[in-house]
């Protein structure tokens, strides 16, 4: 599909599938993500303040300001060391109304709410929302919230290794903890993200490079959000140019971006809003035509409805688990809104005046 064409189709796909209440849905045909997650949808708002559909950005984040604020108990008892129940505290998804899933899931992930203070962070700057008393209150929460347990393993972001501290949750911690600094114009965590940079330095890097998680060699494609959004270090900086060139040499293949080499979701396929990732490093790294080559394999890949999947079937990691996968849950979710919004991320670093 041409690109004027995919980009109008993810933003009709974006804002159809906008819950009343604020929330954006994962994935509309695929029950497992019929759920709003901070992390996708915080992706999903900065597409929408980039386009300047303020009206959507700000219906989300008012939810998400509710529904922090709702929770205003448990995570006061939290912050103030009460650890008992941690696990219970801010799922990682939620129902479109708000309430957290019946079924259980891997819940305790931390990377979504830095990301969702870095999201707020630009749809404040981008659209000139005022920063309300419920908005500031949100901010405190969850930045308290994350300042408390950023020393805490959690699962990643690709919801795996709960035992384990992961570059890209911290990074996003980082991100987060600064965003929240910034919006309320205080200097309340510089301690705690020098602190988090230095842990990073110390505990995450093997060969000059940053590593999946403490101790683990392997790399994976969600380091690219150490340069974007997190901007933890320049992307001049040697340790983020390793980084991008390992994810580039060993998990990029048939066009697209792996999650990392042992993954065996769907039999591990190339992922969209990876390779749209990739490409934004490419850009912001004086390469525009790479990344235009980005986009327009996304364009080869949508189908005829305009609809990106969350992965495809190219030059799978293992191809035994496709069918295993396919049999539990159907083909792989499609659309999936994360991926289209960024396409759009994308998209609006190449043409910014469209
Ligand atoms: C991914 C998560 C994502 C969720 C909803 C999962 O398969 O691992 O990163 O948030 O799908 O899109």
């Amino acid at each position: 599909m041409n690109h004027e064409d995919l980009y109008n189709k993810s933003i009709d796909v974006i804002i159809k599938n906008q819950h009343l209440s604020g929330a954006y849905i994962a994935c509309p045909s695929f029950p497992s993500y019929n759920y709003s997650w901070f992390r996708d949808s915080s992706y999903i708002a900065y597409s929408m303040d980039l386009i300047e559909n303020f009206k959507s950005s700000e219906q989300f984040h008012s939810w998400a300001v509710n529904n922090i604020n709702k929770r205003e108990t448990e995570i006061r008892r939290l912050m103030n060391g009460d650890m008992d129940n941690y696990e219970e505290v801010l799922h990682t998804r939620y129902q479109l109304n708000g309430h957290e899933g019946a079924d259980s899931w891997e819940n305790f992930q931390l990377d979504g709410f830095g990301v969702w203070l870095w999201s707020l962070y630009e749809h404040v700057q981008l659209s000139g929302r005022k920063i309300t008393k419920e908005i500031e209150k949100a901010v405190e929460l969850v930045s308290g919230y994350l300042s408390m347990l950023w020393q805490k393993p959690c699962y990643d972001c690709w919801e795996e290794n709960r035992n384990e501290m992961h570059i890209y949750t911290l990074s996003c911690i980082y991100r987060g903890l600064k965003s929240s600094d910034s919006l309320l114009a205080s200097n309340t965590f510089a301690n705690t993200t020098s602190q988090i940079k230095k842990w990073i330095l110390e505990e995450g890097v093997i060969s000059g490079s940053l590593c999946k998680f403490k101790g683990n060699g392997a790399i994976d494609s969600s380091l690219l959000g150490v340069h974007f959004p997190n901007d933890v270090f320049g992307n001049k900086e040697a340790i983020m140019r390793k980084t991008v060139d390992r994810i580039h040499s060993e998990l990029y293949k048939a066009g697209g971006l792996h999650r990392y080499a042992e993954d065996s979701y769907y039999g591990g396929g190339i992922w969209i809003l990876l390779t749209a990732w990739l490409g934004i490093w490419f850009f912001d790294d004086g390469n525009p035509q790479a990344a235009e080559e980005i986009l327009d394999w996304i364009g080869i890949k949508a189908d005829k409805d305009g609809h990106l999947a969350e992965q495809y079937a190219d030059s799978l990691n293992n191809s035994t688990f496709l069918p295993i996968w396919n049999k539990k849950w159907g083909e792989s979710a499609n659309p999936l809104l994360w991926s289209h919004a960024m396409y759009i991320i994308l998209h609006k670093k190449l043409y910014p005046g469209i």
